[in-house]
């Protein structure tokens, strides 16, 4: 697929991103008002996401990554989730983490990181998404934040890849089987 010569379908504009993320940002502010909060933050796909994200939140934050087995050039996931490079810390405890995703599909990755967080023993771990796919849910799991809820499309910008590109369009958009 050529998603060049696709139909680009913006299901969300940049500006109704940011005021969402600013919601977000607040909301969280206040559930970890007291809380040692600790962003765990996906890559690569999390990246753009995640840098709006942290500068709507107004309570102290440490922030570190995560790189987890891409999808590549598939559209879906191969099922196996692999942590290719992990946060620095072996034991957590103390902290309140919040794993920061771009898009739940399976998910099959937050399941797998979370797993992988509470075998370090942090004071709690809740799950943070821009979007959410439920109807390609492989098992039983609600992230604690989400942006947006999303029909089963292939999504693009704002972060999410298609291939090696298309990470840095500013607003969200599917692509449609229409040539243009
Ligand atoms: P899951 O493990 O199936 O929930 O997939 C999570 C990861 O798959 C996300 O972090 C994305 O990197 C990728 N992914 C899932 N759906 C899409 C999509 O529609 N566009 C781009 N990447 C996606
Ligand atoms: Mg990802």
């Amino acid at each position: 697929m050529d998603i060049d010569k696709k139909v680009w379908e913006i299901l969300f504009s940049e500006e109704e991103i940011l005021n969402r993320v600013d919601e977000l940002g607040k909301q969280i502010s206040n559930d970890y008002r007291d809380k040692n909060l600790y962003i765990v933050s996906l890559l690569r796909g999390s990246f753009v996401f995640t840098a709006d994200l942290v500068r709507k939140i107004d309570v102290p934050v440490k922030i570190d990554f995560i790189i987890t087995s891409s999808y590549g050039y598939e559209l879906q996931t191969s099922g196996a989730v692999k942590i290719v490079n992990d946060i620095e810390e072996e034991d957590l405890m103390g902290y309140h983490v919040l794993i920061v995703d771009d898009i739940s599909d399976s998910g099959l990755t937050m399941e797998h990181v979370m797993k992988h967080l509470k075998t370090k023993n942090p004071s709690s771990v809740k799950s943070c998404v821009l979007l959410d796919k439920p109807e390609r849910r492989q098992l039983n799991f609600i992230p604690d934040y989400i942006g947006f809820t999303i029909p089963n499309k292939f999504v693009v910008g704002y972060g999410l890849n298609y291939g090696d590109h298309y990470r840095n369009i500013p607003y969200v958009f599917a692509v449609t089987d229409e040539d243009r």
